[in-house]
């Protein structure tokens, strides 16, 4: 995150930029290291030292970073071993987790997530998900999605308050709330998922609204009694919901909810987020602005209250640099796996030498956890940010059976 050796060519000028957050911080760069689990908490949810090893050796990745989905209850665990928030016990691995994403400068964000009716380990573990609505599924197995009763829908905000508290006492910079496609708050926004009757429902928008905003509000008043001035809440969002052709809910009806969410507390930044290819380059499926980029109607309307954050499928500095015409800042996933110095290297102009590629050799450079990817490069194969010849190889370490470094993991 040094600039004494920025060499960079003058068209990467505003990647480099310094740019300050609502609550004052400054940020040297536009760019953001995004959640990517890498399965490397133990199955009860403690961070572990390869954990905080991987997040070491990125402390220089970008200034902003976010921690994988920390989940806030049991029965909202969507990653085999994704790392806990759920309770007190879990603070101190998870302020070691801290200190390595910040002992470069960087500020570091806690994610918190619940994975609602798709959360498969509370499947697996109790036999149950909750969901807005209760649901018969097929995937992974046949079961059906419990509704949440209003005690439970006001459990879980609670859980989302502690969590916030937690990530304080860990010594964080922010929390992230996630209501990307697919987590319980997007599940309570979506005509598709919610089917209930009370005042939680998708009757109208404000109901719909109510769970997600209901969330902000009880993580505002922790950040207030007990988050520093400059503790950063940030917001992460799918701006439209699509299915195959079908549109759930539209850009117009989720920049209302950005709104609502803005009234009840102090937003630091709004991270758009999808799943597909070149997410950033999404055009808006139906409603008003049909047909314009989903990034540009979110950018216009969120016109500078905040810092939105571009996301998926950037895995170059063209496309960065494209990307940053409809947002402030610049957010990688996949490609600070194999290339943690991509933004030192396009700093000095050495961005010829920026490596989506990996080898077995280089695993223990990048500080990649044993057990990276085990079940998780078809989610990489979504997005394919990483080149098909990188997937394979995680694929192939993973699956090796003799002198295999992921063997025992396996
Ligand atoms: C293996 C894997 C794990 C992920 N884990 C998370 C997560 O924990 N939380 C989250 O919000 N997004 C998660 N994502 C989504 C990414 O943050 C990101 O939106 C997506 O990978 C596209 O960005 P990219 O092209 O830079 O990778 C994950 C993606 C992958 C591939």
């Amino acid at each position: 995150m040094t600039s004494s050796n920025a060499k960079y060519n003058p068209k990467y000028a505003p990647l480099f930029e310094p740019i300050t957050f609502p609550n004052g911080q400054t940020l040297a760069n536009r760019f953001s290291l995004n959640p990517i689990t890498t399965n490397a908490s133990s199955l009860e949810g403690f961070v572990t030292e390869e954990e905080t090893n991987y997040a070491a050796r990125r402390g220089k990745t970008a200034p902003l970073q976010i921690t994988t989905a920390a989940y806030i209850e049991d029965y909202g665990q969507l990653f085999e071993y994704g790392p806990s928030v759920r309770d007190d016990r879990f603070i101190y691995g998870l302020s070691k987790l801290a200190e390595a994403m910040k002992k470069d400068g960087a500020k570091a964000i806690l994610q918190l997530a619940h994975a609602g009716r798709f959360s498969k380990i509370s499947l697996k573990d109790y036999g149950v998900v909750y969901g807005p609505s209760e649901m018969h599924l097929n995937t992974p197995v046949e079961h059906s999605v419990l509704e949440m009763s209003k005690r439970k829908i006001e459990h879980v905000i609670e859980q989302y308050a502690e969590a916030t508290r937690r990530a304080i006492k860990a010594g964080f910079d922010g929390v992230e709330i996630s209501n990307a496609q697919r987590l319980l708050p997007q599940q309570f926004f979506s005509p598709f998922s919610n089917e209930r009757t009370d005042e939680y429902g998708p009757q109208s928008l404000e109901n719909r609204a109510r769970f997600g905003v209901e969330i902000m509000a009880a993580v505002q008043r922790v950040i207030d009694e007990e988050g520093a001035k400059d503790f950063i809440l940030g917001f992460r969002g799918t701006p439209e919901e699509t299915r195959g052709q079908e549109v759930g809910y539209t850009v117009d009806d989720f920049n209302k909810y950005f709104d609502m969410m803005m009234e009840v507390s102090n937003i630091g930044y709004y991270a758009i987020a999808s799943w597909g290819r070149d997410i950033y380059k999404n055009t808006v499926r139906a409603g008003e602005h049909e047909g314009e980029l989903v990034n540009k109607v979110v950018y216009d309307h969120v016109n500078k209250r905040v810092p939105v954050i571009a996301t998926g499928g950037i895995n170059n500095a063209d496309k960065a640099l494209e990307a940053l015409e409809n947002a402030d800042m610049i957010g990688m996933s996949s490609v600070f796996v194999t290339e943690p110095d991509f933004v030192e290297k396009l700093e000095a102009g050495r961005e010829d030498e920026i490596d989506l590629g990996i080898s077995l050799e280089e695993v223990d450079d990048l500080a990649i956890p044993h057990r990276a990817f085990k079940d998780l490069v078809e989610f990489m194969d979504f997005g394919g940010s990483l080149p098909e010849e990188t997937r394979d190889k995680f694929r192939e370490m993973t699956n090796q059976t003799s002198t295999s470094y992921f063997k025992e993991f396996k």
